[in-house]
């Protein structure tokens, strides 16, 4: 499989701009963005896209169409990159991340691990959810801050990547989590992270689209459902995953940039959830949601 590297450069902040509307753009399949420094002194920067399974010329030119009246003035350079594995590649010397009482990290940094917390080893892997991403960390810090509050029987990861919010939840609660993903990579990465980190007797792991797989049905109704997706299959997944949940009930969203938490809110309010804490990291939005009687 191919993979192509489109890069745009420019100034910082036409960078930073361009990789927005790179992201808005590629939303739905969810094709990885990074914008980052060229030059050591700042004078040139550039937004890049991986995609897949196409040639060069073709990758610059879906580009192009997709950004449609966003286009920029900067030259759409696209390369073919050798074959390697560039998820892992762009992932290497990733420093360890702490959220609320959670410190995420890889093998090379476990003697790093605070006394006091609890550590997560997540290798950076084909599934997303190393804790760096500003969705990960919000998760992470509102999932702590909860669970400090009080307790939850049924709780649901809704696409759980590497595993890492399934993982820290049965680590600092001790008791059962189901973590799902559409991805059946992620979903064999959550397994096996989840027994690296001694919660694989806790973590239950399967692969399924969304909510309707007749599975949920016996491990729910859920009091806490954990999903770090995206606006648009959030949005479409509102009544499913709202039907899954108890009446009284506690929802963590993320996957979302802060001009996406209305559309958000009003889907689950439709379900009768009502917004109680919202934390916003790099442009990143996680919303705290509640139904019934229970409060932030
Ligand atoms: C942004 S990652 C989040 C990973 C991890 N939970 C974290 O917080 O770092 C989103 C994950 O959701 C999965 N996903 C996307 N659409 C889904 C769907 N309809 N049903 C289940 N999982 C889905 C993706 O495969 C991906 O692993």
């Amino acid at each position: 499989m191919p993979t192509i590297r489109v890069q745009i450069r420019a100034p910082e902040i036409e960078a930073k701009r361009i990789s927005e509307v790179l992201e808005r753009a590629f939303e739905d399949e969810g094709n990885p963005v990074t914008v980052y420094e060229t030059k050591a002194d700042g004078s040139e920067w550039a937004a890049e896209i991986l995609l897949f399974d196409m040639a060069a010329e073709e990758a610059a030119d879906c580009v192009r169409d997709r950004v449609g009246s966003d286009a920029f003035a900067a030259p759409v350079e696209a390369e073919e990159l050798p074959e390697e594995n560039w998820v892992e590649k762009s992932l290497e010397g990733l420093k360890p991340v702490r959220a609320g009482r959670f410190f995420v990290h890889g093998s090379h940094d476990r003697d790093k691990r605070p006394a006091n917390a609890l550590a997560i080893e997540v290798e950076a892997a084909l599934a997303f959810g190393t804790g760096h991403h500003g969705t990960t960390a919000g998760c992470l810090m509102e999932l702590d801050r909860l669970l400090d509050r009080r307790s939850y029987s049924r709780v649901l990861d809704l696409g759980t990547g590497t595993g890492v919010l399934g993982i820290g939840i049965a680590m600092k609660t001790r008791r059962p989590v189901i973590a799902t993903d559409i991805d059946p990579i992620a979903t064999e990465t959550a397994a096996e992270n989840s027994r690296k980190n001694g919660v694989g007797a806790l973590v239950t792991c399967f692969t399924a689209a969304g909510v309707d797989d007749r599975r949920f049905a016996d491990y729910g109704p859920f009091d806490l459902v954990v999903a770090n997706i995206l606006a648009k299959p959030l949005v479409r997944m509102a009544a499913p995953v709202s039907r899954r949940m108890r009446r009284e009930a506690t929802l963590v969203l993320s996957g979302l940039r802060i001009e996406d938490g209305p559309r958000i809110i009003s889907a689950y309010g439709m379900q009768g959830f009502r917004l109680v804490r919202r934390r916003a990291i790099e442009g990143w939005l996680t919303l705290v949601l509640t139904r019934g009687r229970i409060g932030a």
